[in-house]
């Protein structure tokens, strides 16, 4: 039996997300949370003839926490796309004063009732909200790092996209799975389009083309943002995102090699992380691809970092800078 949270359920993104998890097979239970709109949301959701049941959870007042830890009870996988997004012109760090408290009472809540279960965290800035959820459980003494995962499945489906776009005679966005490495905000995003497949048609680009494609998949975001011009940013492109990666953390619990980018603690338990952590600063949390298994990450793909082209080297360099920032704040807020 497989229980799932979303958290923010009632939400741009909570929407299509819930609508595609309510499709997966794998799925008995979906369980809905959100502070407003959810019994609306869930009442539609549950006339879907899929194998799941729907349930929804809204608070009766500020301080009720009985629905979020109803929606929580003995779930298995909690997905948190609660929080504001942005508007034009702000950036993922301008939404920490508001996202910060809300993912951080929503971790407590998981502390507190399913504290096994895995932990996808798709509110921004992710670079922060991470460690603020690792805080956290830490705080609880329940904090399994192999079980969080800060999603940025976005920016690999944003790569294996926009390289296709340049080469749409001889290619297909599916031809491509591209690792997306270090954090999810602008610069901290380093596409590495030197390996494997996509290779060949990066070498097909000048060095000005090659820069702007890195630039589209950094600032991706940005083009959403503008064009949704005040309603918000992406959110079916990222309920797809967050669905893919739920969907293979499902997959790996009986298939083995199954491998996804996750921003994640580079904690000594995991296989390859201490390797991973000396070659990015010493950074506590980064983004790799890692292998998953029953128990979640069991294995971080470290070497990749030695693969890499003497432009993407420089473009981890500012990626480390700028994250170590990102973490720091996210950990001081909670240790405050
Ligand atoms: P939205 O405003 O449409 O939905 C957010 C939902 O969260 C709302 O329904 C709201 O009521 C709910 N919410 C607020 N406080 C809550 C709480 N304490 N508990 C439960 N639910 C709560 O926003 P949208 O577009 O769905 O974006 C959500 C978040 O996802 C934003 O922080 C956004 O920046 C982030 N995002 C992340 C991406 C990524 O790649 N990781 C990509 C796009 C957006």
């Amino acid at each position: 039996m497989v229980k799932v949270t979303v958290c923010g359920a009632a939400g741009g993104i909570g929407q299509p997300l819930s609508l595609l998890l309510k499709l997966n097979p794998k799925i008995d239970e979906l369980a809905l949370f959100d502070v407003v709109n959810v019994p609306g949301v869930g009442a539609d959701l549950s006339h879907i003839c899929s194998n799941s049941t729907t349930s929804s959870h809204l608070p009766s007042a500020k301080e009720d926490k009985t629905a979020l830890a109803d929606s929580l009870k003995n779930s298995d996988l909690v997905i948190i796309p609660a929080g504001v997004p942005r508007k034009p012109g702000m950036t993922r760090d301008d939404l920490f004063n508001i996202n910060a408290s809300i993912v951080q009472g929503l971790a407590q809540g998981i502390a507190e009732t399913c504290p096994d279960a895995f932990v996808l965290i798709i509110s921004n800035p992710v670079n922060s909200t991470v460690p603020i959820v690792a805080e956290t459980l830490k705080k609880n003494n329940v904090f399994n790092p192999k079980k969080l995962f800060g999603v940025t499945t976005l920016d690999i489906v944003r790569a294996n996209t926009f390289i296709s776009q340049l080469f749409p005679k001889e290619s297909k966005p599916t031809d491509f799975n591209i690792n997306v490495i270090g954090g999810h905000s602008g610069e901290t995003i380093v596409p590495l389009y030197s390996l494997g497949n996509s290779k060949q048609y990066l070498d097909k680009l000048s060095e000005e083309q090659q820069k702007e494609l890195i630039h589209r998949v950094q600032f991706g975001g940005d083009e959403v943002v503008q064009a949704k011009n005040g309603a918000g940013s992406a959110t079916l492109s990222m309920a797809y995102a967050g669905y893919k990666l739920a969907e293979s953390i499902l997959k790996a619990l009986d298939t083995p090699n199954v491998v996804e980018c996750t921003f994640l603690n580079l904690d000594s338990s995991i296989k390859g992380a201490s390797e991973a952590k000396k070659l990015v600063g010493n950074l506590d949390f980064f983004s790799l691809p890692v292998k998953l298994g029953k128990s979640g990450i069991e294995e971080v793909q470290y070497e990749i970092l030695d693969k890499i082209s003497d432009n993407e080297k420089k473009l981890l360099e500012v990626a480390v800078d700028q994250l170590s920032k990102n973490i720091e704040k996210g950990v001081s807020f909670v240790k405050k």
